[in-house]
């Protein structure tokens, strides 16, 4: 026998064929009455299976039960083919022909919260119009499983993955409510929460209870040699809420592995238990009718002693595993990274075989920091650098989301152009928290770290951008421009390339709103002051064109329809031009050889001026405008009035 490498995709073949015969067996009921899916399984095993085996095998293959995991896996996927229903199957079909289907400028996301937006799964029914109106091809809604009654993060501690929260409806609503969407061409996304769950699971109160098996799902610990031997380098999530990542149980009387609240228990994904039972729960959902799953902070879900355990490579095989198994069992699936950490890590969860989307952190925080630096630089060398991924996946472009804003742009980057990474972190916090003279925003700290003094912002979209400044202290003009602020930011989130993410609430120009400080389970979370109840009286205004929510909403739907009305925004292509003044950014997007369309962004309260020279390298001569206000002179000098977003084309 010869000892070396071994060949995988012989051993894949191998393995597979010594398991579909039992599969086929324990199977053979289910195969009787639906020959065609056994069929389909079996061929997408033959694509994909040897993928599957190759991660799976480099994650498990030291554990002796090796194999039993790797056919209760097989079993996992089975099951999940044979509930799939029909609308689904013929969707997953659709899909395999047509899979870059979310590279189209027709593509356009929203994101709320159930009760927050309409009461409950019902509601969120009844706002299917308005969904249409707004032209929203894919609707994320917050999470909605079953979480504790007081504190549960907003629902990212999920007490059981197949249990809606009972105020919100149960599980054949939410299955009713994914098709009556699809019908109407908009994919659901939810929330796949994979780190951890909540202490209230199912798994932790077993585990709690002493059950081996359920012990062994999560980080437990009987006394702190161990988490202090992981602590030395860790980074804090929470800081304000628990020093360190792991929290003290009276009972059992051990240490459990919380990187984010304490009532967030970390699964270990180290043992194939934790991964197979997570697939298991991702088929599910998946079967229910969701399209696209935001993978929860992703960056954390494998630990290694010694490690910052953040962006581990198995946390990458992790990913990609639950890629390969949705090909096989659920092709519809797209994943989505949400992984809010260095731009060079963000960019590694990307790509078609592990999450084909992601948000898009730099660009998101990069667009405010020049709306208060009112310079370009980063934001221009960050899209120069860093905005070009895979042609097969695509970047989701926002504003703002339930969460803070970190200034997650990386220091090396930032010195070459001659800014110090630290220094201006402190700027940015003081600059939106309202304190640096002259700043329009009026955010709040979240989770200000007193060992560093760091803090990251909460606010929502209109606040920041100077909205409820002006409207409280200013005049008219300040309100006129703090508008201008809200359509630049959307204008450049629906037009840079990828999908675009509608906060919901911000297409009307929702303020701040601080009844949170009165409720005791949220009091000590910022983030709740940007995550506000949908108020009727003011979405009734959106058509009213004097009212600020219509002015708002007037901008965002004209910016819709332009993206809407031109193929050429599709996909992610995108060229950074240089425009010849710091407070104007430049680029041009042509999707596969159409027509190219320049963008033009002032991201100043003044009126800029582009020479004549800049139009000319830029090709605007002979272009005529499409979107905005720029004005093209006769000495073919390009004038953009204040805050001015224009498309020539
Ligand atoms: C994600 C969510 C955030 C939550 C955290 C822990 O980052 O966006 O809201 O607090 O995960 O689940
Ligand atoms: C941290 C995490 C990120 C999460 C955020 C919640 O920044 O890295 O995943 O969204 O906390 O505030």
């Amino acid at each position: 026998m010869i000892h070396g490498e071994i060949n995988l995709s012989v051993e894949a073949a191998n393995s597979l064929e010594k398991l579909l015969p039992r599969l086929k067996a324990a199977f053979a009921d289910q195969i009787a009455a639906d020959p065609q899916a056994w069929l389909v399984f079996t061929q997408r095993l033959s694509l994909h299976f040897p993928r599957l085996f190759g991660l799976y095998h480099r994650l498990y293959a030291a554990h002796y039960d090796f194999f039993y995991h790797l056919e209760d896996l097989l079993s996992e996927l089975a099951r999940a083919v044979f509930a799939r229903p029909a609308d689904l199957r013929a969707l997953d079909a659709n899909r395999e022909e047509n899979p870059l289907w979310f590279q189209s400028n027709t593509m356009l996301g929203g994101v709320c919260y159930v009760d927050l937006f309409a009461g409950n799964l019902e509601g969120i029914r009844a706002k299917i119009p308005y969904f249409k109106e707004l032209g929203l091809t894919y609707l994320h809604l917050m999470p909605l499983f079953s979480m504790p009654a007081g504190e549960n993060d907003g629902g990212y501690a999920v007490s059981s993955f197949r249990e809606v929260h009972p105020p919100l409806g149960d599980m054949a609503q939410l299955a009713e409510l994914s098709r009556a969407l699809r019908v109407e061409g908009i994919s659901l996304v939810l929330d796949l929460v994979i780190n951890h769950t909540s202490d209230e699971h199912a798994w932790a109160r077993r585990a709690k209870a002493g059950e081996a098996r359920y012990e062994a799902m999560y980080g437990i610990y009987p006394d702190r040699t161990i988490p202090d031997l992981y602590e030395v380098n860790l980074r804090e999530i929470f800081p304000d809420e628990h020093p360190g990542a792991f929290t003290w149980i009276e009972d059992p009387g051990k240490w459990v592995w919380t990187t984010f609240h304490s009532y967030q228990w970390d699964l270990d994904y180290a043992n194939p238990d934790v991964f197979n039972r997570m697939a298991g729960e991702l088929l599910f959902l998946a079967n229910q009718g969701v399209e696209i799953f935001r993978l929860d902070a992703v960056a954390f879900i494998w630990k290694e002693l010694g490690t910052t355990c953040e962006n581990l490579p198995e946390a990458h095989l992790i990913l990609q595993a639950f890629n390969a198994l949705t090909r096989i069992a659920a092709p519809c699936i797209l994943l989505k990274s949400e992984a809010i950490v260095h731009p060079d890590e963000v960019a590694r969860y990307i790509s078609p075989e592990e999450c084909q989307l992601s948000y898009n952190p730099l660009v998101m925080a990069l667009l405010w920091n020049t709306m208060a630096t009112r310079n370009i630089d980063l934001l221009q060398q960050a899209l120069r650098r860093r905005f070009a991924i895979h042609p097969h996946t695509a970047w989701v472009n926002y504003v703002r989301c339930h969460d803070d804003i970190g200034w997650t742009f990386d220091d090396a980057d930032a010195a070459s152009l001659g800014v110090n990474g630290n220094d201006h972190r402190q700027f940015l916090n003081a600059f939106y928290r309202g304190r640096f003279p002259g700043s329009f925003a009026r955010g709040l700290p979240f989770q200000e770290n007193p060992k560093t003094g760091d803090c990251r912002i909460s606010g929502t979209c209109a606040s920041l951008a100077g909205l409820e400044k002006a409207l409280a202290e200013e005049g008219p003009n300040e309100v006129e421009l703090a508008v201008r602020r809200i359509a630049l930011l959307y204008d450049l989130a629906l037009m840079l390339g990828g999908i675009p993410l509608i906060y919901l609430g911000d297409e009307i120009g929702t303020l701040n709103d601080y009844s949170y400080l009165d409720n005791p389970t949220r009091k000590d979370d910022s983030r709740w002051v940007h995550r506000v109840a949908a108020d009727p009286a003011s979405y009734a205004r959106r058509h009213d064109p004097q009212s600020l929510e219509g002015r708002v909403y007037g901008n965002l739907r004209a910016a819709i329809n332009f993206r809407k009305a031109h193929p050429e925004l599709a996909g992610g292509e995108l060229e950074v031009l240089e425009s010849g003044s710091r407070a104007v950014l430049m680029a041009a997007r042509a999707s596969q050889g159409s027509r190219r369309l320049v963008l033009i962004a002032n991201f100043c309260e003044q009126e800029q001026v582009i020479s004549a020279w800049s139009a000319r390298q830029c090709n605007l001569s002979g272009k005529e405008r499409l979107f905005g206000k720029g004005q093209m002179h006769d000495n073919g000098t390009l004038s953009l009035p204040p805050y001015d977003f224009s498309v020539f084309g």
